[in-house]
């Protein structure tokens, strides 16, 4: 699969006044603005075409901290979407950008670390769509999928108030060539937005739709609320500081996947304004 959209948008009321003049997507989470975590989830499955929508306002700001990613070796567009009309219009914003692909949709706000294998394997698998589920203790807070004992989907529930099952669903997820036509057919909900459950639910239907749950080796964070986001920074925080590594270094990754090459590291190391970093990335592209 060669193409990924990443959505950041939305009003982040939940973080208001964090979010009153930064979006909720270029916060910091530790050291990093939190766009690079997903970006970085992208890049780990090979995906290389990148389509980022945000709002009219902040879109300036993604392209002024990402240019149009060659520099990282891959193709970084951008597109606008002018209300919050729902996750599911990412697939229609995205439309031109896909020119008929299948593509992975992933949530600018959600962070995922460990052991990426289970994304390789289900961008390869993928036919219909495919989501991801993850056993938590508040569900209702998520989108909820209930499965049996075959892996088979028994329901998918936005937000419920009696979750039928502990599994939310994170915000990634893999679908083939038909998305923007089905996003097209649905109906706004009642708050007047196009679900990406609905979406979902119409893969569903036509008995088409995977859902694959994610190992103990993988851990989803969720940066929806204040409490979330400083575990989240914690979190990244702790890993980096007991381990000789950085944690969604787009740059290095770039390096790892093959998209650039030593001379190009080091050429991003040198011009890093920020000397630790540029020291990491040096260390890279000399081993
Ligand atoms: C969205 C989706 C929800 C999903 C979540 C993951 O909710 O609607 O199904 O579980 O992302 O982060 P939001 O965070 O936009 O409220």
């Amino acid at each position: 699969m060669k193409k990924g959209i990443i959505l950041a948008g939305g009003s982040g009321t939940r973080l208001d006044p964090l979010t009153r003049v930064v979006c909720k997507q270029l916060l910091p989470v530790y050291d990093k603005p939190m766009i690079y975590y997903p970006l970085s989830v992208l890049m780990l499955g090979d995906i290389r075409e990148i389509l980022i929508i945000s709002t009219p306002q902040d879109l300036p700001k993604f392209s002024e901290l990402l240019g149009n990613g060659s520099q990282l070796g891959i193709n970084i567009e951008y597109a606008v979407q002018d209300e919050p009309r729902g996750l599911a219009e990412a697939l229609i914003i995205g439309e031109d950008f896909l020119q008929e692909e299948s593509c992975c949709l992933i949530l600018g706000d959600n962070i995922f670390h460990g052991k990426l294998d289970f994304f390789r394997e289900a961008l390869k698998e993928n036919s219909g769509a495919t989501i991801f589920a993850k056993e938590v203790r508040d569900p209702e807070r998520f989108g909820v999928v209930e499965f049996d004992s075959q892996g088979k989907v028994l329901s998918i529930e936005e937000k419920p108030d009696s979750p039928k099952s502990p599994y939310a669903i994170p915000g990634l997820y893999i679908f083939d060539n038909s998305a923007p036509a089905r996003a097209k057919s649905l109906n706004p909900s009642k708050r007047g937005e196009l679900e990406i459950a609905d979406l979902i639910a119409s893969y569903f239907t036509d008995g088409s739709l995977r859902a694959k749950t994610l190992s103990r080796g993988v851990t989803w964070l969720d940066t929806g609320t204040p409490d979330s986001l400083l575990e989240a920074a914690n979190y990244i925080g702790t890993v980096q500081k007991q381990n000789a590594f950085q944690v969604s270094c787009i740059e290095e990754i770039a390096y790892e996947r093959g998209f650039i090459d030593a001379i190009a590291l080091a050429a991003l190391a040198e011009v890093h304004p920020n000397r630790e970093y540029a020291n990491y990335l040096g260390l890279k592209a000399r081993n």
